[in-house]
């Protein structure tokens, strides 16, 4: 029986990691400007860090973590997200020790084990961000502010920012009284998962996606109303920078985010194409975080964008991707001439030639057409002739002009037409 990928998760062919590669390439110079760098974390950690980090009664921790023992019993998970690791490392090097200010950003897999639909995988890869150390409203507006920079180089459009704010230890649990005092005139009504986080996490309630919970909070009380004037402060100045360099944003009440971490801010920006599954890029202010992980009390903020749901946003748009070309095809005409021609696409790619040969003898004609399927700008043709007389008869492939030139020649004929994208 043939093995297939496991349920949720899938191969990314060279088609598709074309464009994971440009868009990886954009992200990186972007983060460079705004002086992230990046960091590497395990792809598994214990257990309990994603448990303190992310919620115990999150729907991740509850019950979309890939969980296991190793073979001493200790429990491990496959990271669901990266803040909880990279905060861990921040810690565990006392990066915060050397600097006020840590920027971090992470290219990696996440593992959730949700139920696969488009879109949504129980494998995907995160493109993540984390500044550590500031309070300020500033870095809120800025992170957002470099999002949207990111989705403008990457061509994308049509996508909308949603903003809300979840308090702080101080307000959250009045609002939360206030709330659960809402809901409970309407349990019976709620759906199962909501009857549970009545009394757990009520917030949670209000993004459930169940027609009659979205009915039932329609009309909750607003947490705007419920803000400490701290929170009040943060919330907007936020949103006076965002205004002030015109990035619009919907306000929207019943963002409440997954992960139980988030204080004040919290941030989704979505593709309505995209059905469901339409959010690209998440993320928000934690300020408890690293002080629960046993760090310092000191404030973050980050986002994690999904590349796989990029692409599918890109792809919808019809965006275009960059695509390495082929500069030159070697046609080798019979095995004579194989150490000749071995040597020559040798010394072509030392010369940063992007050249391509089919090992096997085919006839002239066969290996033009494959320098044709390919796009090959040029063919180089390596036959007895051109070894005997040391020339390189050469073809521009457009414009169908053939010579017979040196070396030297031939590679400046190439690398004149070369405008191959640098990555
Ligand atoms: P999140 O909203 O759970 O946030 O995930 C971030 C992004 O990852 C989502 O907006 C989405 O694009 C993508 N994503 C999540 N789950 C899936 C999935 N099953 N399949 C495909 N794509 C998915 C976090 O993970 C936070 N750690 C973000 C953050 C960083 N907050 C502060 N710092």
């Amino acid at each position: 029986m043939e093995i297939n990928a496991v349920r949720g998760t899938r191969d990314i062919l060279p088609d598709e990691n074309i464009k994971w590669q440009y868009i990886e390439h954009i992200v990186r110079n972007i983060f460079a400007r705004y002086g992230y760098t990046e960091i590497k974390t395990p792809i598994f950690e214990r257990t309990e860090l994603f448990i303190r980090g992310i919620g115990e009664t999150t729907d991740i921790v509850e019950k979309e973590m890939y969980t296991f023992l190793d073979r001493k019993g200790r429990s491990l998970t496959l990271r669901p997200e990266g803040t909880a690791g990279a905060i861990r490392a921040f810690l565990e090097h006392k990066m915060f020790a050397s600097s006020p200010l840590t920027k971090l950003f992470y290219i990696g897999p996440m593992f959730r084990y949700e139920r696969p639909q488009a879109g949504r995988y129980r494998q995907h890869t995160q493109i993540g961000a984390e500044a550590l150390g500031s309070i300020n409203p500033f870095v809120d507006a800025e992170i957002i502010t470099m999002l949207i920079n990111i989705f403008e180089h990457l061509g994308l459009k049509n996508l909308s920012v949603e903003l809300n704010t979840v308090g702080c230890k101080e307000c959250r649990p009045v609002y939360r009284d206030k709330l659960q005092e809402y809901l409970a005139a309407s349990e019976n009504e709620l759906c199962e998962d909501c009857k549970n986080r009545l009394t757990r996490n009520p917030l949670r309630i209000l993004d459930c996606k169940v027609s009659s919970c979205k009915e039932i909070v329609k009309n909750v009380p607003d947490i705007a109303d419920s803000l400490c004037s701290d929170c009040q402060k943060h919330f907007d100045s936020v949103k006076k920078y965002l205004d002030l360099v015109e990035i619009k944003y919907i306000r929207n009440k019943f963002l409440v985010r997954g992960l139980d971490y988030y204080t004040k801010t919290v941030f989704e920006i979505s593709y309505e194409n995209l059905g469901a599954q339409n959010a690209v890029a998440a993320g928000g202010r934690y300020d408890n975080l690293i002080e629960e992980l046993g760090g310092p009390s000191m404030p973050g903020i980050g986002f994690a964008m999904g590349i796989d749901r990029l692409v599918i946003a890109m792809d919808d748009q019809k965006i275009s991707f960059p695509k390495e070309e082929v500069d030159v095809f070697l046609a080798i005409m019979g095995e004579e001439v194989a150490k000749y021609a071995f040597n020559l696409i040798h010394i072509l790619r030392k010369n940063d030639i992007h050249a391509e040969v089919l090992y096997e003898n085919k006839s002239l004609k066969n290996q033009f057409s494959y320098a044709g399927k390919i796009g090959s700008k040029f063919v180089i043709i390596a036959g007895e002739n051109e070894v005997l007389k040391n020339i390189i008869t050469i073809k521009n492939m457009e414009t169908k002009q053939q010579s017979e030139v040196n070396l030297e020649e031939a590679i400046a004929i190439i690398k004149a037409q070369v405008d191959r994208l640098k990555v």
